[in-house]
């Protein structure tokens, strides 16, 4: 896209880039889709152009109309500039703890925002249920519902997949990815298996997310907890479950400030922190398969959404983190030794 008639026009057909030190290290050549280069910064704008698209389409949402949805904040943001493009308007409910430069720039793109406590799912209070009620309480709003609307999904699909396949020109072995609403795994991997059912696909998950233990026994439990934001659930949504997933790999928050300042200083690439989750599971793949592969992971958003969380000094030893990364050689030795931590799974959705 070389002239775009209005900002949404600019969402999609990112560029992929190889992650040079990593990929010399393992030999395998490791790449990041760059997704942070969407107009509103990050991978959910894809899933904020499907999901409008397609309820104008079946003639749900209209201009002048509201979309109402409950986000962790990079939703919100896609949302509020395609809502701009369109003549709609944006109302984004977010739990208070997400990082403060995502609420900035919902607000900056014209999106009202209303903050709510962080309560677990079961209570109605939750930013999900909030943006539900909000939406059944208002007849010119229509509520986005990323996590069970499949319109995510479709976005992966129809497009961030197809571009995977083409950059690589069919040479993609690897694909690794987290999973907030699933519908970045969701949709690249079934496009992605369809065109070569040998592709393994990688679910990384952090901390304080039941996706791994619903993989490895089917009932959602976490472990601790981790400052990624927008990844991790702890049940099973209709955009992830068209997921193809072979294994996972469950690493915690200490491996992702290693990860990140190694890439920053060899590569000058700041990752968000769930885009360093996604490159520690690219490196838990690359050396599990030994060298020659292709791997393609996600650069889901950049790291100034994480500046004042895996970027924070302070932050990162109030949640009891050392600050010194780890040396990448006792990295590397550490995930050759993650064995059955690694788990080979089949799961093939619905
Ligand atoms: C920074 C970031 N990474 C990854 C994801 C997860 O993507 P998906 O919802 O497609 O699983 C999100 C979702 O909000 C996100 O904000």
């Amino acid at each position: 896209m070389l002239v775009g008639n209005r900002q949404s026009d600019l969402i999609g057909q990112t560029d992929l880039l190889k992650v040079p030190s990593l990929s010399r290290l393992t030999g395998c050549d490791i790449y990041l889709k760059c997704e942070f280069q969407n107009p509103g910064g990050s991978i959910k704008d894809r899933a904020a152009k499907q999901l409008i698209d397609d309820a104008m389409e079946r003639g749900e949402l209209s201009s002048g109309m509201t979309v109402v949805e409950g986000t962790a904040g990079n939703t919100g943001i896609g949302l509020a500039l395609v809502a701009k493009s369109y003549g709609l308007n944006m109302l984004a409910v977010m739990p208070n703890d997400q990082t403060k430069e995502k609420e900035r720039m919902i607000t900056m793109h014209g999106g009202q925002l209303k903050t709510v406590d962080p309560v677990p799912f079961k209570n109605p209070n939750h930013f999900y249920h909030t943006a539900r009620r909000l939406a059944e309480e208002n007849a010119d709003y229509w509520w986005a519902n990323q996590f069970e609307n499949t319109s995510n999904a479709r976005a992966h699909y129809l497009h961030t997949g197809p571009e995977i396949w083409q950059q690589t020109a069919g040479k993609i072995d690897v694909l690794v990815s987290v999973a907030g609403t699933g519908g970045t795994i969701g949709g690249n991997s079934r496009y992605l298996k369809e065109q070569n059912p040998d592709i393994d696909v990688w679910l990384a998950d952090p901390d304080g997310s039941g996706i791994y233990s619903f993989l490895k026994t089917g009932e959602y439990v976490s472990e601790g907890g981790s400052m990624t934001e927008g990844i991790g659930i702890m049940r099973l949504v209709d955009n992830f479950k068209e997921a193809q997933i072979d294994h996972a790999v469950n690493l915690p928050d200490q491996d992702l400030i290693s990860l990140s300042r190694y890439v920053q200083q060899q590569d000058g690439i700041v990752l968000g922190s769930s885009s360093a989750l996604n490159v520690a599971g690219a490196l838990a793949a690359a050396l599990y398969h030994g060298p020659g592969k292709c791997i393609v992971t996600f650069a889901c958003d950049l790291g100034d959404r994480s500046a004042s969380k895996l970027y924070n000094p302070e932050y990162l030893t109030g949640r009891g983190l050392k600050l010194e990364p780890e040396p990448i050689a006792s990295l590397l030795a550490r995930y050759r030794e993650l064995g059955d931590a690694i788990l080979t799974v089949k799961y093939r959705g619905d």
